[in-house]
């Protein structure tokens, strides 16, 4: 009698356990991952992978290296948020990547780059050339600062040098919030 009371007992606890854990608990996934080097004389890319470190979490890896020396850069992100393909979703923003390097601005590119920032080498300066990389990214749900609904999302980020789109980067993930309420 004892032991069935004490299995219930730990069955309840677990379940109180988990219902804890889940409260405002959401989801982040990264689900593809795209580099397409547009223009091999500036960047070459050696590793654009996601890797599946738990059934439901991916880390994302890139590794490339410029090949010339940059010193001015444009950089192209749109949001598309999936609904019978994917459409354009809230923001599309053109910012000057070196201005961006020497000192953040743009609200919306901070969010991301304050999450990517410590896997990356981003840390440098223009002019510049040489390795560039992110490695092992992954993001909690609870790291995103923005209310974000529950989707499929693909964020496009194109690189220029002038007219030149020398990078494509696409970046799909899916998120899923306040699980605990489904
Ligand atoms: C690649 O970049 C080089 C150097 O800027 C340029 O001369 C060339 O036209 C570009 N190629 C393409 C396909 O855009
Ligand atoms: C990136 O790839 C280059 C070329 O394969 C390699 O030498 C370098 O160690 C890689 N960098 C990282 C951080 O893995
Ligand atoms: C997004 O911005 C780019 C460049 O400014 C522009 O060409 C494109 O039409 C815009 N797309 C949408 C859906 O606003
Ligand atoms: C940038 O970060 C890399 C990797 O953490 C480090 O090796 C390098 O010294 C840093 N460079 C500068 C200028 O801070
Ligand atoms: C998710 O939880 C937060 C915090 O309790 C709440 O502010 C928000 O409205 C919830 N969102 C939905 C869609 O239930």
């Amino acid at each position: 009698m004892g032991t069935v009371s004490n299995v219930f007992y730990l069955i309840l606890s677990f379940g109180i356990i988990l219902e804890l854990g889940s409260i405002n608990a959401s989801r982040f996934k990264f689900t593809n991952f795209i580099c397409d080097s547009m223009n091999e004389s500036w960047i070459a890319v050696h590793q654009c992978r996601l890797k599946a470190i738990r059934r439901d979490r991916t880390t994302l890896s890139f590794n490339g290296t410029v090949l010339k020396t940059v010193s001015r850069f444009r950089v192209h992100a749109q949001i598309f948020k999936r609904a019978n393909g994917f459409k354009p979703w809230l923001y599309n923003i053109t910012f000057d990547g070196c201005r961006f390097l020497r000192k953040p601005y743009e609200p919306p590119v901070l969010i991301v780059f304050n999450l990517i920032k410590r896997y990356s080498n981003f840390n440098f300066t223009c002019p510049y050339m040489g390795p560039v990389y992110i490695m092992g990214v992954h993001v909690i749900g609870e790291q995103i600062p923005v209310p974000l609904p529950t989707g499929d999302y693909l964020i496009q980020i194109k690189w220029y040098i002038g007219k030149v789109l020398f990078l494509s980067t696409g970046i799909y993930f899916a998120f899923e919030e306040n699980l605990s309420s489904y």
